[in-house]
């Protein structure tokens, strides 16, 4: 039998504290030589603009976790389907026999574990006292970029950036409500910035979303919007100003354009950046001094899903959630 969850199933199964767990555990099980993660394949459907991703990983040592996210991309979807432009599902199989074990919704799973991974980063890389956050972007992954650094820090105010009035209003009425801080929309991406310990940048934007001279010293940035090589969120100003952590140095050499526009430009070279999100979660020293900027660029990676797929597997099976099915 295999276990069919859907969005309300993994919502309810899966907490933000235990998708950082599991996260975390991920990229230490990655850096020690113990996952097997190839770069995510592509597939384009031109006649349907279509395209979709498929992204495998196995992870060993306890976690002992095999699977892959299928995330599909079709812009038409709103206009002519009435379907989100983005699906996602997540198989997970045993690792013993090969046999299915769980299929479930991806879409808050994908999410789920993007916030956590930045949680995981924002808990080695944030000052410990970082109260305020600055987002830029209020859509899907805003949500649960902010859920994590509540999970991680003491957080008391989001300051919220969006060009979207309308997103910006219920983002701040929801955060506000269901994480017990003070939420208040910003006309001008510079109260963004500055009096900020940790700013997020989750947004569709193809250019840079604010200057990088405006970061105070102590600053955490997220950067998780831009992953492809024609996008940046950051500015050169901000890249160059800041200690640098992906979560995988070849996919973000791949796919950062945050990070791959300023290296073909010459202004910073591939040494900028400072360590994986593996290294630094196994002992690599994170922030040193509260006076450094510190930025955590991810791209999304494989083990992230798969290592949130188990424990969302694991903990709706203990609670007696999902629907047992015979293929
Ligand atoms: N790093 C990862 O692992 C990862 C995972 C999932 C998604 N993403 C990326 O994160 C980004 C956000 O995804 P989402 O699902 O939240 O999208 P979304 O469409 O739900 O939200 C994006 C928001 O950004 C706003 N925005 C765009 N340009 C802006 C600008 N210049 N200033 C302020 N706001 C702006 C839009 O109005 C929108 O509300 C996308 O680029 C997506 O591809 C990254």
């Amino acid at each position: 039998m295999a276990l069919l969850l859907t969005r309300a199933d993994v919502q309810s199964a899966l907490s933000m504290t235990d998708a950082i767990e599991a996260v975390e555990e991920a990229f230490r099980q990655q850096q020690v030589g113990n996952a097997q993660l190839p770069l995510r394949t592509p597939i384009r459907i031109p006649q349907h603009h279509g395209l979709v991703l498929f992204m495998p990983a196995y992870i060993g040592g306890e976690m002992d976790a095999l699977g892959m996210k299928v995330v599909t991309v079709y812009p038409d979807n709103p206009a002519q389907h009435s379907l989100p432009i983005i699906l996602a599902t997540v198989l997970l199989n045993d690792p013993c026999t090969g046999k299915l074990v769980a299929m479930m919704d991806g879409a808050y799973l994908t999410a789920l574990r993007t916030g956590a991974a930045s949680g995981v980063a924002t808990k080695h890389l944030a000052r410990a006292n970082a109260k305020v956050v600055g987002m830029f972007g209020a859509g899907i992954q805003a949500r649960t970029q902010l859920m994590a650094m509540c999970a991680v820090r003491p957080i008391t105010e989001v300051r919220v950036y969006e060009r979207a009035p309308d997103v910006a209003r219920s983002f701040c009425d929801d955060m506000a409500a269901s994480l017990k801080i003070t939420a208040r929309q910003v006309m001008e991406p510079r109260e963004a910035v500055a009096g900020c310990d940790i700013v997020i940048a989750a947004t569709t934007s193809k250019t840079p979303i604010f200057d990088g001279a405006w970061l105070e010293p102590g600053t955490h940035i997220n950067g998780i919007g831009s992953h492809s090589l024609d996008a940046r969120e950051l500015d050169s100003t901000t890249i160059k100003r800041s200690k640098v952590v992906v979560d995988l140095r070849s996919a973000a050499l791949a796919e950062a354009g945050d990070l791959v526009t300023p290296i073909n430009a010459g202004e910073i070279s591939a040494d900028h950046i400072y360590a994986d999100l593996g290294a630094i979660v196994t002992g690599k020293p994170g922030r040193t001094d509260d006076g450094e900027i510190t930025l955590f660029k991810s791209v999304g990676l494989a083990i992230q899903d798969v290592s949130a797929a188990i424990k969302v597997y694991q903990l709706a099976r203990a609670k007696g959630i999902g629907q047992e099915v015979n293929l």
